[in-house]
């Protein structure tokens, strides 16, 4: 399973590839502006220079027709030439256009604001390279909608975690049973606990906000950290 980075912020993305565990970037125009960064193809191209990235994804303008986002994806995957993943919407014309990039310019995109299996067939079928499912938007609604499980027991999954799995398994299935060509990217990533249920699920790929890669070298008893704490004490005795 391939670790990309979800932030618009290029010293986070150098330090974090320093490790050499990052496979790519995922932004939008909300991580741009968190990040201060409204020349956003000047940050595309900073990311892209980044060694060790396989795949940038860049977001085109949303409410446009299939023909202009067609056109705004070729220039924005002049940027950098087999680097440059181009972010469509999930609708009929970002699909369209994913189609069209594919089929005549061979681009690779990622459809993005994807909430249901359905939708994730959808796009598999108009070639998409990604299909970004939203894990944390999906559970913030689910449990707005359903509220918290009161009964179930600490450690069980609540039922916006089932469903959350449930949609997971279901899209990494299609694309297994019918061959499709497209990785399973999980993004909207709110916690370490997000990536292990992606991973149990069986996707390609999950884009995760720097502050939970770090976090990710953890464990939540902190056994990690008193254990090289340890190690490193008991070396005093070592006299070679
Ligand atoms: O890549 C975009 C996606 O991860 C957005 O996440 O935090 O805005 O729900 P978020």
């Amino acid at each position: 399973m391939k670790i990309f980075l979800d932030t618009c912020n290029v010293e986070s993305v150098r330090n974090a590839a320093d490790t050499g565990l990052i496979s790519g970037v995922t932004t939008n125009p909300t991580l741009a502006q968190k990040a201060g960064r409204a020349d956003y193809r000047k940050m595309l191209a900073q990311m892209c220079d980044i060694i060790g990235l396989e795949s940038v994804s860049a977001q085109v303008k949303e409410d446009q027709t299939a023909e202009n986002m067609f056109l705004e994806g070729i220039e924005l995957e002049s940027i950098c030439r087999g680097k440059i993943a181009v972010k469509l919407p999930m609708n009929p014309h970002g699909l369209t256009a994913a189609k069209l990039l594919r089929r005549k310019k061979g681009i690779n995109t990622n459809i993005t604001l994807v909430f249901r299996p359905s939708q994730a067939l959808l796009a598999m079928n108009a070639g998409a390279d990604f299909v970004s499912y939203f894990m944390g938007r999906q559970e913030a609604k689910l449990k707005e909608k359903w509220g918290e499980d009161q009964k179930a027991p600490s450690g069980t999954k609540s039922y916006a975690e089932s469903q959350i799995q449930r949609d997971l398994e279901r899209m990494v299935n299609y694309k297994e049973r019918y061959r499709f060509g497209s990785q399973i990217l999980a993004a909207s990533i709110r916690n370490v606990e997000h990536v292990e249920l992606a991973a149990d699920c069986g996707v390609d790929a999950v884009s995760v906000p720097p502050t939970v890669f770090w976090e990710m070298f953890s464990d939540n008893l902190g056994l990690t950290e008193d254990g090289i704490k340890r190690f490193l004490k008991d070396r005093e005795f070592l006299t070679g």
